[in-house]
């Protein structure tokens, strides 16, 4: 009898709490009376005030005097935003390839609930709608095997992306469109246009460890900038930076930063516009979240404060509706004639069924409806892990409030080590991304990003509640 109570008390504790995680009991719902709760549990009276004792002391209910169980308010407001670096470095240092490969290793797993990608879930992609496009791209172009689209790529496909980015605030040319092979492979291109081996680039920090990874492939020293959560980049960093630095390139993400998910403002972002162009120093902008705002417009890109043509925007179709696509863009008004160059000589062309699909998928609308759809998904993700993390972390513990994009930065008690976190997660079959890939100094040892693109399941708060526990017993140590 006494091995089996527990286990009454966790079903009956466990039904509440999907319940509040699936939104049908809400902050400050009362729940069921203990008496009504034990009837259609069919369990004893004492086993309900069992369960609502371990449900009160983990957070999720409390007990109101004379008037019962109540949902709490989570405390996700309590919980403080990380906190930033101000730190200087010169190269990636070879550390952080080792647990790269592993990070890798890990995103191609199926066991493992994947806290570690960046992504928007493909179940909220408009596949039916892709895919009847293939079926119509593939009647169309019957000798598509041998249709090629050399640089600067497919021109209604480059109409289309040069319309959608007047939405950040200032017009663009199709002819200064460049199709690459995603985000990545804009970001390459330009900087292989910008600079040469031993040239220093400034980035973030934290900043993608993508980015990172290329720059050292390139042979390039990075300089670093603080990424504020909850601000965005640090203006007075890139002044000092500028003035002491000789810059050949910034590749910065002012809108929706990966891992912090900051949104840099406005008017920060019409000053490091105006510092660089005074220096001369081409900017590349990632604005692959753009699109993905959890606010009600779409942040404006560093182009609407570009005077002297500095700026090269990047994007892609991978974190909003075509991860697999492959199909991305660089837009300069200056540099997209050598971009273009750069992508011939480098791997010829992008694909051609995937660039035909995409221009009729722009074209016959329906992108802004699936898009609100998508924010408003990725919004209640990101509220819904805040206060995940908020319920299962130790005190100490920090989560930056993302303004959009997939991701959470979360900052652990000072002593816990986030890389051992993700090889002990990982064997627990949970994938995270470890702190210390999103900087060239292998810095933030304490940090953690986990990805909010997946719509929220009870199998995401038992990771979340999982990774809570380890983060608790690590930070006893
Ligand atoms: C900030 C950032 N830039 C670029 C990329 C890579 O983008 P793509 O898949 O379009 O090459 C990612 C992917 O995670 C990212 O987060």
């Amino acid at each position: 009898m006494s091995s089996q109570a527990p286990l009454l008390y966790e079903r009956v504790a466990r039904l509440v709490e999907t319940q509040i995680s699936m939104g049908a009991l809400r902050a400050n719902d009362r729940i069921p009376s203990v008496r009504s709760m034990s009837r259609t549990a069919k369990v004893s009276v004492s086993t309900v005030v069992q369960a609502y004792v371990h449900l009160e002391n983990i957070g999720l209910i409390e007990a109101r005097p004379q008037s019962g169980f109540y949902v709490r308010a989570p405390s996700a407001q309590s919980l403080p935003q990380p906190r930033p670096k101000f730190t200087r470095s010169k190269r990636p240092v070879s550390v952080a390839t080792e647990v790269l490969d592993t990070c890798r290793e890990a995103l191609t797993r199926k066991d493992v609930v994947p806290l570690n990608g960046a992504f928007t879930s493909p179940t909220l992609y408009p596949n039916q709608r892709l895919n009847n496009l293939m079926r119509e791209v593939l009647r169309d172009h019957p000798m598509n095997a041998g249709e090629c689209l050399l640089p600067p790529g497919l021109e209604e496909l480059r109409r289309q992306i040069a319309k959608r980015m007047a939405l950040g605030g200032a017009p663009v040319d199709p002819s200064h469109v460049v199709i690459t092979g995603g985000t990545m492979d804009a970001i390459t291109l330009s900087l292989q246009v910008l600079c040469r081996p031993g040239d220093t680039v400034l980035v973030e920090s934290p900043t993608y460890f993508g980015l990172l990874q290329a720059i050292e492939h390139l042979s390039l020293r990075v300089v670093e900038v603080p990424n504020v959560p909850g601000h965005g980049i640090d203006v007075e960093g890139i002044r000092s930076i500028a003035r002491t630095a000789k810059i050949a390139a910034a590749v910065l993400m002012p809108n929706f930063n990966n891992p912090t998910g900051s949104l840099t403002s406005d008017e920060a972002k019409r000053e490091i516009v105006e510092v660089l162009s005074t220096l001369d120093v081409p900017i590349i902008e990632d604005d692959i979240y753009g699109d993905l705002h959890y606010g009600s417009s779409r942040p404006t890109s560093l182009r609407a404060f570009d005077e002297a043509g500095l700026v090269i925007s990047c994007g892609s179709v991978s974190k909003t509706i075509a991860l697999g696509y492959r199909i991305g863009w660089a837009v300069s008004p200056q540099f997209h004639a050598e971009i273009a160059r750069a992508k011939f000589f480098s791997s010829v062309a992008c694909p051609t069924l995937q660039q035909l699909v995409l221009a009729r998928y722009y074209a016959s609308g329906g992108y802004d409806r699936y898009l609100r759809k998508v924010r408003s998904a990725l919004a209640a993700n990101s509220q819904q892990f805040i206060e995940a993390i908020a319920r299962y972390f130790p005190n100490g513990t920090r989560a930056a409030r993302a303004a959009g994009g997939v991701v959470l930065w979360i900052e652990l008690p000072q002593n816990v080590d986030g890389t051992e976190l993700f090889r002990t997660a990982l064997a627990s079959r949970i994938g995270i991304a470890p702190g210390i890939v999103f900087s060239a100094k292998a810095d933030y040892r304490n940090f953690i990003r986990v990805s909010c693109g997946l719509p929220w399941t009870t199998t995401l708060e038992r990771a979340l509640e999982k990774l809570g526990k380890l983060v608790t017993e690590m930070a006893k140590h």
